[in-house]
């Protein structure tokens, strides 16, 4: 494997990530969330490799190790709405390749791939309590959305 510190931004691969690829994921992931979500992880690569049938979800490779990805659905009408969007639901990098524009490039191809399908709007979500990925949101354009999201405890709010 290269010195990092030699690794440049156009020597990050971006690619379709695939099931084969789902130990990797749910070992960057851990790394960056602090547990493990196999189960979790699973579930959505699977949906974003089947609901759709259009490549959302994609992996950044450096030297043939995948070292971060970003899962992805397009939505069609969902709440109302007739445009159809997209929603990224998680995003990673392991953390001894942060820093080196890794996360940019699978934004960047995101968008490439989302404005081909004429599609304009990206949507996610993200704990008020990450200021790593807020940080890095607010550094790619993203925007506080005009909606509120709303939770209900189901529990405590029983009569
Ligand atoms: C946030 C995260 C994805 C950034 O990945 P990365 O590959 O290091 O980011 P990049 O190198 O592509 O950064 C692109 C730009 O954003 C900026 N940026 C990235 N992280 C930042 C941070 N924490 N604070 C401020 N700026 C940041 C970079 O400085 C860079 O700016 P530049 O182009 O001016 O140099 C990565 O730190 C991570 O995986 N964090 C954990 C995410 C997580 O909690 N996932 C689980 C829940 S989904």
């Amino acid at each position: 494997m290269k010195d990092l510190d030699t690794v440049a931004r156009d020597q990050v691969l971006v690619r379709n990530v695939h099931e084969g690829d789902l130990d990797a994921l749910v070992s960057i992931d851990a790394a960056a969330a602090g547990r493990r979500r196999e189960r979790f992880l699973q579930k959505k690569l699977s949906q974003a490799l089947t609901d759709t049938g259009i490549a959302m979800s994609l992996g950044a490779e450096f030297d043939g190790h995948l070292v971060g990805f970003l899962l992805a659905r397009v939505y069609y009408g969902e709440f109302g709405v007739m445009e159809p969007s997209a929603v990224m639901d998680v995003l990673g990098v392991h953390p001894d390749y942060r820093g080196r524009h890794v996360a940019a490039a699978l934004v960047d191809q995101l968008r490439t791939n989302l404005l081909g399908l004429g599609i304009s709007t990206l949507q996610t979500e993200v704990r008020w309590d990450n200021p790593d990925l807020l940080s890095f949101f607010q550094h790619e354009g993203f925007t506080i959305a005009p909606r509120i999201c709303l939770d209900l405890d189901l529990a405590r709010t029983r009569t």
